[in-house]
This record gives structure tokens, sequence and C-alpha cells, in this order.
């Protein structure tokens, strides 16, 4: 139906060329107007955070103006709390709001294939049902507050390098299974867009890519928003508009003329530009409505409070030989830069530059720990990619005086960023050596961990005695750590991707690309992350779903029951059994027996974190329904449920089977 059509009573009359300016975005991070006929949306980067980047008249050069940084997607998705993912989502809307922004192009929500890319940061895991239900409370979060979102990079952009001329090579059953999945589990929280892309799959730009956006995002997954462009990721608007992208972003002065030419040629019709044209007056109407009742609930120190706390349940506690939580009274060392507070988000488009700074790890701990002395030296700051060692011998005087010694070490904006991908998982060689110096002086050593993505700890692991993961938390960092160190917050995270003993483990490394240039073959197919590691049955440092608490639960009496054809009802429970309150991530697997195809051994279908104080137990319910038990045949072009016999483990991570049981499928 044309957008003039009588159907459309109150749609705006729009001469073809303001139809067709309509496809092209406009200047500033808005998209076009059609001279005020369709007001334009204006849109900033997100996800860690608003980026609201301005130009300085002064030095004419672009600024980011201080917004407030939440915890990077890796740690939002190592809390699996939906809850606190969706308040940290209202709390960047709330930014978005006090900076006058319509939509944040955010979440993003690719796969982690592989350890090393450079936005891993940025994307919540290596399991789809995880990312996805990750990128849905996301969404609920922002658009509860009337500001719309952007799920991006659609579709299997899960490295950098070469991403512009990059193809990713996939079969039809590994989109449906991992890398789409995803995305259509997030799709069902109805985000205002969607945006493409700068790669290519199998051998056809997205932003040109029919089967991908009308195919399967439009008609598969049932996305009727507007799809945008990666910025610059089109390189023909005529191909654009037949593949259904509604705007290019951003505004590119030659696509006007192309696009009037192909339509002057009838190489375009007008029902094809109308196609594109009608979600993007839709995503501006609901922007107008939005506006007239949008109200920011926070002010910077709220979102600071929310921060912190969406930082303290993500935060994974991967070691722990009886060093922690830290005792009282004790005399307590920290060295290393990552201490101050101050490396807390990844880089890119999605850098934010915090508002308020938090707090050092020093002053946070000094404040919860009174009767404690706690003492810093730097010793050793990041540059770049190395880290520089200065005044390194008063750290290790101090330290080999101390009761405990922490060392905070990591990587920054620059390693975990956009545009380029790791060349390692390792740190670098100086910080490792200054983790190996300290915990030689002291044995009672204890590392903080702040990265975007998986490191490889094996070079010092086995010299210290703790190790908590805090990810690249935002601006309450520190805060959140001391908390933890100090067992103010039982920690209560766990891992959202395999960490594995050496990049060369992983399937997808990049060493391993088998094909030209630019063609990434997906030859590991649905074997992802702990699809393939547990289905290999090969070692990993720490599994998918793994974390440590201060407390312990016991898992009892599992049942299951046939609410449907292809529905159950599963139950057990949960108690407490340690001397703290905790909170508990259980995780369901499903896994086939005996299948005609290639499955993995077991797949994530369902999780809950759970509160429980010490000797407390709760009875805890899951329902499976069919698409738990699916898969994808290419050969009938859907998805279907093979007949037989399924276990259903009940995890606490994903080699950490708890409870099992198996059902029949007729
Ligand atoms: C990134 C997007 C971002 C856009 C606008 C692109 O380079 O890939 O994630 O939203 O720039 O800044």
């Amino acid at each position: 139906m044309s957008i003039n059509d009588k159907n459309c009573a109150n749609d705006p009359i729009l001469t073809i060329d303001e139809k067709i300016e309509l496809l092209c975005g406009a200047k500033d991070s808005r998209t076009a107007d059609a001279n005020g006929k369709v007001p334009s949306v204006f849109v900033a980067d997100g996800p860690q955070g608003l980026r609201y980047t301005y130009l300085d008249k002064e030095t004419d050069s672009w600024k980011e103006q201080p917004t407030s940084c939440m915890p990077d997607a890796e740690v939002l998705a190592a809390s699996w709390n939906r809850e606190i993912i969706r308040e940290v989502g209202g709390a960047i809307a709330d930014d978005c709001i006090e900076h006058d922004v319509d939509l944040i192009l955010a979440p993003a929500n690719n796969i982690k294939r592989t350890p090393v890319c450079g936005r891993n940061f940025e994307y919540f895991s290596e399991d789809p049902v995880l990312a996805g239900e990750c990128a849905g409370a996301y969404i609920d979060g922002v658009q509860e507050q009337g500001i719309g979102t952007s799920l991006k990079h659609f579709l299997a952009n899960n490295l950098e390098r070469d991403r512009i001329r990059m193809s990713s090579e996939i079969d039809e059953r590994t989109i449906h299974e991992i890398y789409g999945k995803a995305f259509e589990i997030a799709i069902k929280h109805k985000p205002w867009t969607v945006m493409g892309g700068y790669n290519l799959v199998n051998g056809v730009r997205i932003s040109h890519n029919r089967k991908i956006i009308h195919d399967l995002l439009r008609n598969e997954y049932g996305f009727d928003g507007a799809v945008f462009s990666d910025w610059g990721a089109v390189s023909d608007r005529v191909a654009s508009v037949k593949a259904g992208l509604s705007a290019e972003m951003p505004y590119d002065s030659r696509s006007f003329a192309e696009l009037k030419s192909a339509y002057e040629k009838g190489e375009l019709t007008e029902r094809e530009i109308d196609e594109c044209n009608r979600p993007i007056i839709e995503l501006s109407r609901k922007a107008e409505q939005a506006r007239r009742v949008r109200k920011s609930r926070t002010n910077p120190a709220l979102r600071h409070e929310i921060a912190y706390r969406a930082a303290t349940e993500g935060a994974v506690l991967l070691k722990n030989e009886g060093i922690l939580p830290l005792a009282q009274k004790k005399n307590i060392f920290i060295t290393g830069q990552w201490a101050e507070g101050n490396i807390y988000s990844g880089g890119g488009s999605g850098h934010v530059n915090s508002v308020m700074q938090g707090k050092s790890l020093q002053n946070s701990l000094l404040e919860l720990m009174p009767e404690s002395s706690v003492s810093y030296v730097q010793g050793f700051w990041s540059l770049f990619d190395q880290a520089v060692v200065d005044k390194f011998q008063e750290a290790i005087v101090a330290a080999s005086k101390a009761d405990v010694a922490i060392v905070c070490v990591g990587t920054n904006d620059v390693i975990d960023g956009e545009g380029h991908d790791r060349d390692t998982i390792k740190l670098n060689s100086q910080t490792e050596k200054c983790i190996k110096e300290i915990a030689k002086v002291n044995e009672n050593t204890v590392v903080v961990l702040l990265s975007g993505s998986v490191i490889d700890v094996g070079n010092w692991i086995d010299d210290v005695k703790g190790l908590l993961y805090i990810g690249l938390a935002g601006e309450a960092c520190m805060e959140s750590a001391a908390a933890l160190l100090c067992g103010k917050v039982n920690p209560s995270g766990k891992l959202a991707e395999s960490w594995i003993y050496r990049l060369e483990d992983c399937p997808a490394a990049p060493s391993r690309y088998d094909g030209n240039a630019f063609v990434n073959r997906y030859s590991d197919g649905v074997l992802v992350g702990y699809r393939y590691y547990d289905t290999k049955n090969l070692p990993v440092r720490y599994p998918f779903g793994f974390g440590l608490s201060y407390t312990a639960f016991e898992y009892l009496d599992l049942t299951i029951e046939k609410k449907s054809k292809n529905e159950f009802a599963l139950s057990f429970f949960l108690s407490n059994v340690g001397d703290r309150d905790g909170k508990e991530i259980v995780q369901i697997y499903i896994g086939k027996r005996f299948s005609t195809l290639f499955r993995p051994v077991k797949e994530l279908k369902a999780f809950d974190k759970v509160s429980l104080r010490k000797g407390e137990k709760k009875q805890i319910r899951f329902l499976l329904s069919k698409e738990a038990f699916e898969t994808y045949s290419p050969v009938y072009g859907s998805h279907y449920i093979e007949p037989g016999d399924y276990d259903i483990y009940v995890c606490s991570d994903s080699r950490n089977i708890r409870l099992k049981t198996t059902i029949t499928i007729d």
C-alpha cells in the first residue's frame, strides 16, 4: 500500500523527492524530515551508556559530553539478572531524555564467537538464549521510558577485522539456531529499530541483503520497525531499498541523486520506496508521541547507584582459596592503575566518558573496612596495549609487608574497542610480570581483573589465591569490587562465555580462517562456545555459566510433568546451605539423545537468578515450551521437533550438572 493511499489518511502527503529524501538519513545523527512533514528522530550511541557527542566550536572538534557509564554488556550478561539490566536500560534512557536524544543505538547483540572480537565488551554472550534475554531486558528498560532502541548489528558481525569487506559464510541452520536466534528472542521485545551490520552474509552486504532483511528479519522474525544501515555500510542504495532497508545512515550526499535516477529510469518503483518509508514515518510518530510524555526518573547520583548494583551483580569470582572475603583488621595493599577507577569503558562508538568519577579501590575499601589499613602504590599503569612499570620497587616493598596484596589489572578502551580485534587473549607481559612479582613477596595475593572478554590467565593464576573478574564495569567499578572483596555483597555473577586455556582452543580463532582474505567461513556451525567445548569434551579453564559464591547451594528433588503435547513443567528445590545470604543462577540445559542430525551435547534453554537467605530453601519452577526442543531443518525450511528422548539438566554451570532427568517426545 502506498503511503499516499486514502487508507493511510493520517500519513503526510509527500512528493516523490520527499519520499526519496526519507530514505537517505540526515546530517547530525538525525533521520531525514521530508521538509518538516516527518519530524526527524535524533539518535546517539550506546550501549554502555549514552555516548553524546557535540561539536566544540572553540576547537572545531567533536567532544564527548560526560554521561553515566554503566557496566558493559559482558558484565550485564554475567549478572544473568533481567531486572537489573532493565534498570540499567531505564537509567540510560533517562540520560537520553536529559540530552534530548530520541533513540539510543543499542543494545548490541552479536554472538561472541571468538574471544578476540574487539567489540565483545558490547556484546552479551556466546549463547543466543542468554544474549537474547539480556538484549530484551535492555530494550524493555529503555523503551519503557519513551526512548527508542536500535538492536544491532544484524547479522553475524562477530569480528571487527575487515568488517566492511568480510563475508560471514554461514549455513541456514546455524543462522537460525545461533546468530539469528539471539536477535529473534530480542525482537519479541519490539525494539523501535534494528541496525544492520557492516559485513556481508553469504556474499551479499547486509544493507543490500533481501534474504536477511526482508525474508529473515521481517517475514520470519516479524520485525515491522525501521531498519537502519550501520554508519556508512551502504554501497548501493538502490539495492538496499529493494532489500527493505528503511534508512541509510548517516546522510550521504550521493544517495539522493542515485535513487532519483533509478526511480526515473523505472528501476525503482514508488511502491518499493513507500515500503521503506512506512517504518520511518511510524518511527517519527512514535518519537513525537513519546517526546510529549518523557520524564527522567533519575539523576547522575541515582544512576551511579544503579551502575554500582549492576556491577556487583555481574562480577564473577573465579578463584578463591580461602582468601576472600577479606578479613577485618588487616593490612591491605593495592597496586595497579586499574584500582583508581578510571579505566571502566570499552572504546569506539561504545565509549562512555563518565559524569561521576567513581571512588578508587583504596577509598572504597577504607570506607567499608575502617579498622583495616589500606594503602596504594600505583606501581604500573596502562598505556595503549602495554603497561608501564613505575616505582614498582615501592610496590614490592609495601606488598611484602601487607597481610593481603590486591593487584588490579586488565585491558582498556584501546584493547577492547571498535574497529580492530585483539591479537591475544593474554595480558601484556609487563602486567603479567607485575602480578608474579607481587605474588612472589606476598602469598595472599588477589587479582581484580577488568576486561571486555576472556583473558588467558595461565601464566599467573597458580601464583595467586584469588581472582575477581569485574569486566569493564562502568563508573562504579571499584566501589563494587570493594563491596565484593570485603563481603558486603556476596558475589553472584557467572560467566556469559567460556574461558578457555589458550586462544587456539577456540574453533573460531582468527588464525583458523579457512578461506580467502574476506571470507570468514563459519565452519564451526552451531558448535559455538560451550556447545563446542562440552560436545568435544575439551577442558576449559572456567566453563560457561561458572562463578563462585561465599555461600553454597544444594539442588534437590527434581520432578518433571508433561503439561501438553510438547510442554513440560519442571520443578526442584534450591537451598542455601552456607552461612551467608546469596544468589544462585540456575541453568536449564537440554540435550537430545540419538539425533538424526548432529547436535550439541546440551544447550541452554532457560535460567533464573534466585536470591536465598542463609538456610532458606525455595521451590524453583520452569515451563519448558516447544521451542526448547526445536531444531532447524534447512530441508523443511523451518523449526521442528525430533521425536525421542531428551535429557534435561539442571546445572550450576555448563559442566556442573546438579540434577538430571529424561523425557520422551512422541
Ligand atoms: C558502529 C555502530 C554505531 C555507529 C554510529 C558504527 O561505526 O558500528 O555501532 O552505532 O557507528 O556511531
